[in-house]
């Protein structure tokens, strides 16, 4: 549900916290989000998006669904990373130390976490989301990782992922856009690899995990013009995560895909250079 940029989106915010307050900011120079006290709310109002602005991050709520940033989905996949289980992500956009790296459909920031991490503090990441909520509590989340909210745990692996996941997120630059706004405005072969992760045309489950990102997201296909403009900015490679079989592979130009018989995703891939 992407909002119409004539008509900005109404949303009742608490703060739980005064101390709290100077997080209002992130919401200042979006002109699609308009945010009112839920306190000056009247009786009834349901249907108005509530974020709680908490010491543990932002919280956007609507008809019983939450959404937030919480990193411990790429928590997960660093410990498998580091346990030697591999990363199809990793196998599928194949980044090195001081690799640049352009995840053109940030989301709720997994995929650049590990990319950022991947390339390291000599590489170059960049992140862009065309949500303005989105875009704004997972920006907001990554900062504050960076500042060292860590949960306590005892698990070795799992401490080591924290202190190297928060790392990777400073250097991580996000930008509200669209990608194919952005991808116009850079110079020809000037990004290593360029990555695509939309939101899937079709879903065969009505997974509650994904149902909070489905509502808040871009639902737009990729165009073929992106495509065109990502040909011309990647150096190496672009890769697009789709569902197994997606006609999405062959409308867009992707006749490379690493598949995985167990997994219901697979990766397509453009090569440009070794
Ligand atoms: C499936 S999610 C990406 C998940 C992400 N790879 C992760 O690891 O969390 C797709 C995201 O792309 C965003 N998006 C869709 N079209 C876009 C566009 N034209 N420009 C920028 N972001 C876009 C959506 O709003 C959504 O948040």
């Amino acid at each position: 549900m992407l909002n119409d940029e004539k008509k900005p989106l109404t949303i009742a915010y608490k703060i739980t916290d005064k101390s709290l307050a100077s997080k209002l900011k992130w919401f200042e120079h979006l002109p699609e989000i308009k945010l009112i006290p839920a306190d000056n709310l009247f009786k009834g109002n349901d249907n108005i998006p509530l974020l709680r602005i908490t010491k543990k991050g932002l919280f956007l709520e609507q008809n019983g669904q939450r959404l937030f940033f919480h990193p411990n989905m790429a928590i997960l996949r660093f410990v498998n990373i580091v346990r030697g289980d591999g990363d199809r992500f990793l196998r599928a956009v194949q980044l090195g130390k001081g690799d640049s790296f352009l995840d053109a459909t940030m989301g709720l920031g997994v995929d650049i976490l590990i990319a950022s991490w991947a390339v390291g503090a000599e590489g170059k990441v960049i992140a862009l989301e065309s949500s303005p909520l989105i875009y704004t509590l997972v920006t907001e989340g990554l900062e504050n990782m960076n500042n060292k909210v860590f949960p306590l745990t005892t698990h070795t692996i799992k401490k080591q992922a924290w202190r190297e996941l928060s790392e990777a997120a400073a250097y991580i630059k996000t930008i509200h856009t669209d990608h194919l706004d952005y991808l116009k405005t850079l110079p020809d072969s000037s990004i290593d690899v360029i990555y695509f992760d939309p939101m899937f045309r079709h879903t065969s489950t009505k997974s509650s995990a994904m149902q909070p990102i489905k509502t808040w997201s871009d639902p737009n296909p990729l165009k073929n013009d992106t495509i065109d403009q990502a040909l011309r900015v990647a150096k190496r490679r672009i890769v697009l995560k789709e569902r197994k079989n997606s006609p999405e592979f062959s409308k867009l130009g992707f006749e490379t895909i690493l598949e995985n018989k167990y997994s219901p995703i697979d990766f397509g891939i453009i090569q440009i250079s070794e």
